[in-house]
């Protein structure tokens, strides 16, 4: 029954992207793709022609005076970066990404909370972004923990893009782009808050919803999906966090989805007992069990993994003894992008380019082309899925 409703869906939404047609509205279309500074990969081999927006992450306020700062190592990696890109797609959109998980979310409720702190902070921020050659500039501030911190979040906003069109003004130059990157929902339930979603739909170009990291090793009780499209049991689903972005108001045409390459791992209490939500006791593979995807098809092919299709998840997993990995694999990253074409989102966003180091997941777009491996279907419907992975055209 429920691969039933599942495959309508997937025509529906099919159906969907047909009306629409290719290209839709007059908003170029988004496939950004988020650059880790310290992952050590060769700018040489980003294959710009694959995404619209790339972001260099991160850089950080100084934490006295809040201004953004850039130490000499960094500036003539900024330099090398944009110039580089640049160079290689004068067409691509090139954008400095401040803060990241790493940083944390107190340096930010400082900066934004004093007037004087947020005006350091925008206009040292514009004048490295013009200086370094850049874009765009993009909030990563994981996350606001307080509605007081929601409220000046809010306030940053307003003031960075009147900051932003005053030098455009000034300058006669485009102004640049304004981006965050968010929770997956514009709520928040442990802390109840939510964004200043108003500020936000107004002030930025983009919001890159974070749709991913819904389990991990903060839980080892049970396998999960990390990044499930759906899930009937919970909120932490894509589908709910991204409709809750559209209720609260935000423009369809400035959401962007995000897309995770790579998996999260957990060591399974009994082979036998597999599925997404199985009782587990440890991580698995990789760092704190994240596993790139890379790392995750040389796993599958040296321990002859067994590969599943989660239909009600949209996402996939693979069992080796007891080591179990959820992740994203091309199949169900096309249908993911297909939901997004059908919701009407603006586009998607990957973390993080590093993570694909040939470029197979960013291919997602232009190659529909499936894992090798053993494939096993949950409900019985993985061959309606292949054949609407066919014909689903991407934006
Ligand atoms: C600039 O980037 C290129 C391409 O990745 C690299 O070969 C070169 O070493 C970099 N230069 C500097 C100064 O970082
Ligand atoms: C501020 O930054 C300096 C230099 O990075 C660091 O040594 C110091 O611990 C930081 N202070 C706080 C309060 O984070
Ligand atoms: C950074 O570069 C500036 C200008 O080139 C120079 O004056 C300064 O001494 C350098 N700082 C460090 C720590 O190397
Ligand atoms: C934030 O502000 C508090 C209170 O003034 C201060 O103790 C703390 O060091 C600050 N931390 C950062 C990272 O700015
Ligand atoms: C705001 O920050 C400035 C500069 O750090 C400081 O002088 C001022 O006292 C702060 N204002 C408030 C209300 O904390
Ligand atoms: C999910 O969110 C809705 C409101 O958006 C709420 O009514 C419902 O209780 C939530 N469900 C769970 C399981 O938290
Ligand atoms: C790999 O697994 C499949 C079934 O999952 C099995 O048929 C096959 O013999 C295995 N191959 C090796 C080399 O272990």
């Amino acid at each position: 029954m429920k691969g039933l409703n599942f495959a309508h869906f997937l025509c529906l939404f099919l159906f969907l992207t047909l009306v629409n047609g290719d290209g839709g509205g007059s908003e170029q279309v988004v496939r950004g793709g988020y650059y880790p500074s310290w992952a050590g990969f060769p700018l040489s081999a980003i294959d710009t022609s694959l995404y619209t927006h790339i972001y260099y992450a991160f850089v950080a306020p100084n934490n006295v005076t809040y201004a953004l700062e850039v130490s000499n190592s960094t500036a003539v990696a900024l330099l090398n970066f944009t110039s580089t890109l640049h160079e290689k797609n004068p067409m691509v959109k090139v954008l400095l990404s401040i803060g990241g998980a790493e940083e944390g979310p107190v340096i930010f409720s400082n900066m934004s909370s004093n007037a004087t702190t947020r005006k350091n902070f925008i206009l040292s921020s514009i004048e490295i972004a013009r200086n370094y050659g850049f874009d765009g500039l993009d909030l990563d501030w994981e996350f606001p923990q307080s509605p007081t911190d929601m409220e000046n979040y809010g306030y940053l906003l307003d003031e960075w893009r009147t900051e932003v069109q005053k030098e455009a003004q000034q300058t006669y130059r485009p102004p640049l782009l304004l981006t965050a990157a968010t929770y997956y929902a514009a709520v928040f339930t442990d802390v109840p808050r939510k964004y200043a979603v108003a500020s936000l739909g107004k002030n930025l170009d983009l919001i890159n919803a974070m749709c991913y990291d819904y389990h991990g090793s903060w839980d080892l009780s049970a396998t999960g999906a990390h990044a499930a499209l759906f899930d009937p049991n919970s909120n932490f689903s894509t589908n709910y966090g991204l409709n809750t972005w559209i209720w609260a108001g935000i423009p369809k045409s400035k959401l962007v989805m995000g897309l995770p390459i790579y998996g999260r791992s957990w060591k399974l209490k009994d082979p036998n007992v597999h599925g997404i939500g199985a009782p587990a006791v440890a991580v698995g593979p990789g760092t704190l069990g994240v596993v790139s995807y890379g790392k995750i098809l040389h796993i599958n092919r040296k321990y002859n993994a067994t590969v599943y299709y989660d239909a009600q998840t949209v996402s996939m997993y693979s069992v080796a003894g007891r080591s179990w990995i959820g992740y994203d694999d091309t199949g169900s990253l096309v249908v993911k992008i297909g939901y997004a074409r059908g919701l009407g989102l603006r586009g998607y966003f990957f973390w993080d380019i590093s993570y694909d180091r040939k470029s197979k997941i960013s291919k997602v777009g232009k190659s529909y082309s499936l894992l090798s491996g053993t494939y096993v279907v949950n409900d019985g419907i993985f061959s309606p899925y292949v054949t609407m992975l066919s014909c689903l055209p991407l934006f």
